[in-house]
């Protein structure tokens, strides 16, 4: 008797097509050094860097989602890191506002292609957040970091702006600074983590909200693989992420995986180029 292979459920009837906002690296450079990945020293290629995002632009498209190009702005190499730039959900929108003055013209930069394309008004930010680097929508409830770059006192904001529960999680390790550097965000009940970028406490609470989890290795947290897109079917991640795309397969997703490591170089990976727009329900 030969043992049937385990039939996996594909997710396939839970892909919704989305609306992302994404910014073209024509001025991408590491020319500071504001978390762990960026190395000064590295040469970096902006025209490598516009291939490698094209063909993640490109691959959006042909999933069948919209991308939307925000202009890009001279003088701001991290722009490209689109996710950062505001968060939108439910059709409101929370302004950014970045932690290291190298960054914080971004936060107008976003606000103003928000508004002119009908997506405002924006709420001014009155505590530092970096937008969906660390703000996560997940169903009903706002995954929110805190430790390296966004403050608490915005998990408070974005809840009384949005009026959505908030869950702050702890960041312990820098190489982690973003919440979307160690959680990616699979379904409206379900993740992809990596624990040790965690504080105990947010370990622990991560456990409990979301028992049936998928558990990031080392070697696919140190490749930013988390730092993924899913729209409920479909995960977009770096082709280095071997481990999570197999756990990604057993749970019944198609992982895709893309080349972006130029934009590596400045510690970002597929989500961190993509602000996904979440119109009003
Ligand atoms: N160099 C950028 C920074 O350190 C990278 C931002 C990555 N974005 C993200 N959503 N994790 O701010």
């Amino acid at each position: 008797m030969t043992l049937a292979a385990p039939v996996v459920a594909s997710r396939i009837d839970r892909f919704r097509p989305r609306r992302y906002a994404m910014t073209r690296p024509d001025h991408f450079a590491v020319e500071y050094a504001i978390n762990p990945w960026m190395d000064t020293s590295v040469p970096v290629s902006a025209e490598r860097a516009v291939a490698q995002w094209q063909a993640l632009a490109d691959l959006y498209r042909s999933l069948g989602h919209t991308v939307d190009e925000v202009p890009s702005v001279a003088g701001l190499p991290d722009m490209v890191f689109a996710a950062n730039g505001a968060t939108v959900v439910g059709g409101i929108a929370y302004a950014a506002r970045f932690r290291y003055p190298q960054r914080a013209a971004e936060a107008t930069a976003y606000t103003t292609w928000l508004e002119s394309a009908g997506l405002g008004p924006v709420h001014p930010a009155s505590a530092v957040n970096e937008g969906e680097g660390d703000f996560l929508v997940c169903g009903d409830r706002i995954l929110a970091g805190y430790g390296f770059r966004t403050e608490l006192a915005a998990h408070a904001e974005l809840a009384a702006i949005t009026g959505r529960a908030v869950a702050s999680l702890e960041l312990v390790n820098p190489c982690y600074y973003h919440l979307d550097t160690a959680v990616a965000v699979l379904d409206d009940d379900l993740i992809a983590y990596y624990p040790a970028a965690f504080s105990a406490d947010s370990q622990r609470l991560l456990a409990e909200l979301y028992p049936d989890a998928i558990i990031a290795t080392d070697s696919d947290a140190e490749v930013l693989g988390l730092n993924a897109v899913c729209d409920g079917y479909h995960v977009v991640l770096s082709a280095l992420a071997t481990g999570l795309m197999a756990q990604l397969r057993e749970r019944g997703f198609e992982p895709i995986a893309v080349d972006l490591s130029e934009l590596f170089k400045g510690g970002g990976s597929v989500k961190c180029c993509t602000m996904e727009i979440r119109a009003a329900q």
